[in-house]
């Protein structure tokens, strides 16, 4: 049976694995110490999804506040194992997750989506999201001897991943 918990600590090497499969390879140790952190924070969530002991899909969300918004919860990352898929546990996540938007008192969920994740954003709208508008991701490296920490924010998507 699937169930839906708050992810710990001794999660890392699953969500680790997982986030492969959205496109980005990390690394252990520093998806580690993020997990650490972001654990840490109470307006952050990160839900994991477990069938008989082993995860098999994870949902982070976390609130925003903007000047010209009310506090909304956007779901930053989400990704179910690739031989899990259409068995309703992405549902089941983002049925979690609205929970916990309200119970921060926050009255919309929001994400963003890669263009070419068509599945993801059918899953979306099945799930009664509207695709409010269309926009461009910016990014500049402020530090020359990192450059490269730009193409970290860009998914890799390809047969595996989408
Ligand atoms: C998008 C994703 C999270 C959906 O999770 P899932 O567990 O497979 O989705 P569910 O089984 O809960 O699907 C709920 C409904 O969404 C729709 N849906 C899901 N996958 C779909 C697909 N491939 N094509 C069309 N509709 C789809 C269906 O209506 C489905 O209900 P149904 O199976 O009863 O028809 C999963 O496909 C995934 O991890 N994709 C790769 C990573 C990714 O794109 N993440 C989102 C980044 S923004």
């Amino acid at each position: 049976m699937v169930v839906v918990r708050t992810a710990r600590a001794s999660d890392a090497d699953a969500v680790l694995s997982l986030t492969a499969q959205l496109g980005y390879d990390v690394e252990r140790s520093g998806l580690q110490a993020r997990l650490g952190s972001t654990l840490a924070k109470p307006d952050h969530v990160v839900l994991i999804a477990e069938d008989a002991g082993h995860a098999i899909a994870w949902l982070h969300a976390s609130v925003w506040e903007y000047l010209e918004a009310d506090r909304f919860v956007v779901v930053v990352g989400l990704v179910v194992d690739k031989t899990r898929r259409r068995q309703g546990i992405g549902r089941m996540l983002m049925a979690h997750a609205e929970e916990w938007a309200r119970a921060r008192r926050c009255s919309i969920v929001r994400l963003w989506s890669s263009v070419e994740r068509a599945t993801a954003h059918e899953f979306y709208e099945r799930l009664g999201y509207s695709r409010i508008k269309t926009q461009y991701a910016f990014a500049k490296s402020v530090d020359a001897d990192r450059d490269d920490d730009l193409t970290r924010f860009v998914p890799r998507l390809d047969a595996e991943t989408l």
